[in-house]
């Protein structure tokens, strides 16, 4: 069975594609039917548009208070039958309208070893830490910043050498390994 699937994302969008692509090389049994963007000039849309996937540009600040957006959310999903939600860089917290909506139907990824360095800067805090060991986090969503049941991670080492953008560049490559591959597990088990 395929599941439908919808990506929440507000920036760049390389983990959409990078989900995009196990798709086609049908190493996921999955179809992104929508994906959701609270940034109107996210790259992601384009991204997700030259593939013929439907975008749902969320203003939140057209809406009186958070809960009436993620109503408005929660009506697209279930236009699009939606029955998992990933988030990849939705840079918002979800609030319990949209987690008891979807109870463990919601999943994150996070680039650091949660519970280490939640929030928006994840790489950057590790970076500047000084650790020698970071990493990408995919996690069930809760209320919380990064809080949820941790499904999987992968570890990666920050070198003595590293720029922070080398150690972005390692990242990044790992969360595009890493979602994939946890996706098509627990579609595996379902
Ligand atoms: C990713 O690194 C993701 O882990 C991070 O935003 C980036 C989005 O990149 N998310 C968080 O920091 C959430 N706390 P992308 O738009 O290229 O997929």
């Amino acid at each position: 069975m395929v599941t439908k699937i919808a990506i929440f994302a507000s920036g760049t969008g390389t983990n959409f594609s990078a989900l995009h692509q196990a798709i086609i090389n049908q190493k996921l049994p999955a179809k992104i039917s929508l994906v959701v963007v609270d940034q109107p000039n996210a790259p992601v849309i384009a991204k997700a548009q030259a593939l013929g996937i439907p975008v749902f540009i969320v203003n939140y600040r057209a809406y009186a208070e958070k809960k009436l957006a993620e109503l408005a959310i929660i009506e697209q999903l279930n236009l699009h039958r939606v029955t998992l939600i990933l988030l990849a860089g939705y840079m918002r917290i979800l609030t319990p309208t949209l987690i008891t909506a979807y109870p463990n139907q919601i999943i994150n990824i996070h680039p650091a070893l949660l519970p280490n360095f939640p929030g928006r800067h994840g790489i950057l805090d590790a970076y500047q830490a000084n650790v020698k060991l970071t990493g990408v986090t995919v996690h069930y969503v809760d209320t919380g910043i990064d809080t949820g049941t941790i499904i999987q991670q992968m570890t990666v080492p920050r070198l003595a050498t590293d720029t922070l953008a080398d150690l972005e560049k390692r990242i990044h490559a790992a969360e595009h390994q890493l979602y994939p591959a946890v996706l098509a597990k627990l579609l595996s088990e379902e």
